[in-house]
Formats: structure tokens, sequence, C-alpha cells
């Protein structure tokens, strides 16, 4: 089996420099991996999941646009999660040191999408708030095969890129300027998603 991501070797950067997007698979180890999917199976067994919406000032629902429920992540409630956050803070601060993003905080949500539901293309950074510098979408989809759909499509001028979303694999995107899309799923679809920030998050925590 190939090892987990080390955040130390440094080819990642370069990749995301280049590429604006980047692909990480192996991201946690396997125990780790299941706690994660024993807290999302909680979260979902105690009806923590909202529908989401979009904007930050007039937050609103809006189902044909996106179809995901979510649940905002208080890390002082999830310790389970630390492990996580932990690599999160590692990708962080090399980001930082050798992109000078002056990441300073971060927001993250567990994200289930039901069958047929999808998320039409956008981007993420908000005209009124646009402190969110880096996409990052970890997925938690065991046993996920051709025609599950849900696929994260990436668009970009030289050519579209299609990312399947299996378990344990970590993709990582600038959010200024990838514009992107989750294509209709056919099964229920599980992810943890975040973004990095370059300020506090302060105006509109969405919930
Ligand atoms: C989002 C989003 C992508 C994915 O939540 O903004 O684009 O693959 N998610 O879940
Ligand atoms: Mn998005």
């Amino acid at each position: 089996m190939s090892s987990v991501f080390d955040a130390s070797d440094l080819s990642w950067i370069d990749e995301l420099a280049d590429n604006d997007f980047i692909v990480i698979d192996n991201f946690i180890p396997l125990d780790k991996l299941s706690s994660v999917h024993q807290i999302f199976q909680r979260l979902i067994e105690q009806d923590e999941l909202k529908k989401a919406g979009i904007g930050s000032i007039d937050y609103q629902v809006v189902s044909e646009v996106r179809g995901d429920f979510i649940h905002w992540i208080d890390q002082s409630e999830t310790a389970e999660l630390d492990f996580f956050f932990d690599k999160i803070e590692e990708i962080s601060a090399q980001l930082n040191r050798y992109c000078f993003l002056g990441l300073k905080s971060r927001e993250f949500h567990f994200a289930l999408y039901p069958k047929g539901s999808f998320y039409e293309k956008h981007l993420d950074q908000f005209q009124e708030r646009n402190n969110r510098m880096i996409s990052i979408v970890f997925y938690l989809n065991e046993n996920w095969k051709e025609g599950d759909g849900g696929e994260l499509k990436i668009y970009q001028d030289k050519g579209d890129t299609i990312v399947k979303p299996l378990a344990n694999r970590l993709v990582l995107f600038k959010s200024d300027i990838i514009e992107h899309e989750v294509l209709p799923t056919a099964t229920s679809r599980k992810s943890i998603t975040g973004w990095l920030l370059r300020k506090p998050p302060g105006l509109g925590f969405l919930s």
C-alpha cells in the first residue's frame, strides 16, 4: 500500500502553483479514516446536517443550484478530527511559507449530497467576502464506482478535469480562480469540505 501524504514533501506545492489544483490520494491512515466515517454517521443519525445555501450576506437556500446538506465543524466538539486538522494545518503552514498566502484561519463542514443532487458550476469566493484562498475537499465514498456520479468537474482554459470522489482523496484548488461543479450523484455522496482563509471568518459564518 502506498504511504500516506507527507506535507513536508514539497512536490505538491509545485503542482498546485503550476496547475491551480491538486489531487492527493491516501491522505490519512485507514484507521483514522474509519473514525471520520463514524463521526459523519453519528451526525447523520442525530439529524445535524442542514440544507446548504449560497451567498454570504444574502444567504439563500436554492435547491436548483446546490442540493447538499452540511454541518459546520466546531473543532472543540470533535476532537476525533484533530488528526485530520493537524494535517490541514501542515498544508496551510507550507502554503504560507512557500507561497506567502497569509492564511490565518479555516472553515470546514461535512457535506452530504443525497441521491440526485449536484452543485452547479461556481467559484468559492463570494463577491462580498473574498477571504477564501484555498478550497479543500476530502472525500469519504468507499466503494465508489463508475456510474455512481458526483464527480468534481474542474474547469480550466486548457481543458476540464473530472475528479472521482474516492474515499481518502483530498482535492485542493485556488478558490479565486477555479470554477468547478459537482455532477449529479446517483448515490449519496459524502465529503468534508473547507477553506483556508486569509482573514478570520467573521462576516457571515454560514450555519
Ligand atoms: C463546494 C464544492 C465540491 C465537491 O462545497 O463549494 O464545490 O466536490 N464542493 O464536493
Ligand atoms: Mn465549491
